[in-house]
């Protein structure tokens, strides 16, 4: 038997909990934009394991990297960090790379983790010590504090951050877009690129691979630029090898003097989609062509 004075009191407190996240929740969405909490502690941990456990060949000075880093967000408004406030960091960053295993890629980041995990040696932007660091993390300075620095806790802030097309300058923005210039400029090798043929302009010309990327590869250091277009597995199917933006890519990297391939329904792609959905129509034809070929080899 439930007691009719719980029953209503329970209500009540229902009622009031559902009150309260609903006031709290859109200040925590808000939260979220600001610089991502424990940044410090964050990038600096990040800098140690990628030195330690990822590259143990490397030396880094972590902490002066964060002292560069920090120097350079917190010097100016929060929309007014420029790529030359981050070179002083960047100096302390020695690159390193390893030629062929290059991967480049615009609007397909999920694809694209499972591609670098499966495929031995790809090496993206995340895999430098900078893309390692600061992948995911959202940072910018305080206004109120321009000339009065006090130090960590001052410094950035954290409840609130532009939105990227705001500023001219944004200071994530300006770091991911030194860090992708520095990355193209060392790329050689056989380069990848990987785009989504389910949207329009694949080749994005504003994209990071667009805009910043694509005008820093070096034809000299380059011996293949593979770009590989994949579409979901349900569609659309708007874009490919022969037709849409990537068509202007291929024009762009041929006047540049790149040589090139251009491959529509890469298999090891098309295997990796259908591990997430086995069900789908396209990935049982897909199974039966492959059983069909190995029966035919055999
Ligand atoms: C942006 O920064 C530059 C130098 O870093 C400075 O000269 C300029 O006044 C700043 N602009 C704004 C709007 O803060
Ligand atoms: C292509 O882009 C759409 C929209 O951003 C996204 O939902 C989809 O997962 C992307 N497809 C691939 C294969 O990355
Ligand atoms: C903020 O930083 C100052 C100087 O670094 C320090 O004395 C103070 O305790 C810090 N405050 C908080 C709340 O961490
Ligand atoms: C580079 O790409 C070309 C064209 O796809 C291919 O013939 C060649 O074997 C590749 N070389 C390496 C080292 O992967």
């Amino acid at each position: 038997m439930t007691n009719p004075k719980t029953s209503v009191s329970f209500v009540l407190v229902s009622m009031t909990i559902w009150f309260v996240m609903f006031l709290l929740c859109p200040s925590q969405l808000r939260a979220q934009l600001g610089t991502t909490p424990n940044i410090k502690h964050i990038v600096v941990g990040r800098c140690y394991s990628y030195m330690t456990l990822v590259n143990p060949s490397l030396r880094y000075d972590c902490e002066e990297i964060w002292r560069q880093f920090e120097e350079a967000v917190v010097r100016q408004s929060s929309c007014n960090v420029t790529v030359e406030d981050y070179h002083h960091m960047f100096q302390v960053i020695p690159q390193t790379w390893v030629c062929d295993r290059f991967l480049f890629w615009s609007k397909t980041r999920t694809l694209m983790h499972s591609y670098a995990a499966v495929v031995p040696h790809f090496w993206t932007l995340e895999d430098t010590l900078v893309g390692y660091m600061f992948n995911d993390l959202i940072w910018c300075g305080q206004k109120e504090d321009l000339g009065r620095y006090y130090g960590d806790n001052h410094s950035f802030d954290f409840s609130s951050c532009p939105e990227w097309s705001t500023c001219r300058n944004h200071p994530v923005y300006s770091l991911w877009r030194q860090a992708s210039q520095n990355f193209a400029e060392t790329a050689c090798g056989n380069i990848t690129v990987l785009l989504n043929g389910s949207i329009d302009n694949a080749f994005n010309k504003k994209s990071m691979f667009g805009s910043v990327e694509l005008d820093y590869l070096n034809p000299k250091r380059v011996n293949y630029v593979n770009i590989k277009v994949v579409t979901n597995l349900e569609g659309p199917f708007i874009e490919s090898c022969r037709q849409g933006s990537i068509v202007d890519l291929i024009q762009i990297l041929q006047s540049r003097g790149f040589r090139w391939t251009c491959t529509d329904n890469d298999q090891t792609l098309m295997i990796l989609q259908c591990i997430q959905k086995p069900e789908h129509s396209s990935c049982q034809t897909f199974a039966n062509s492959l059983l069909h070929r190995k029966i035919t080899l055999n």
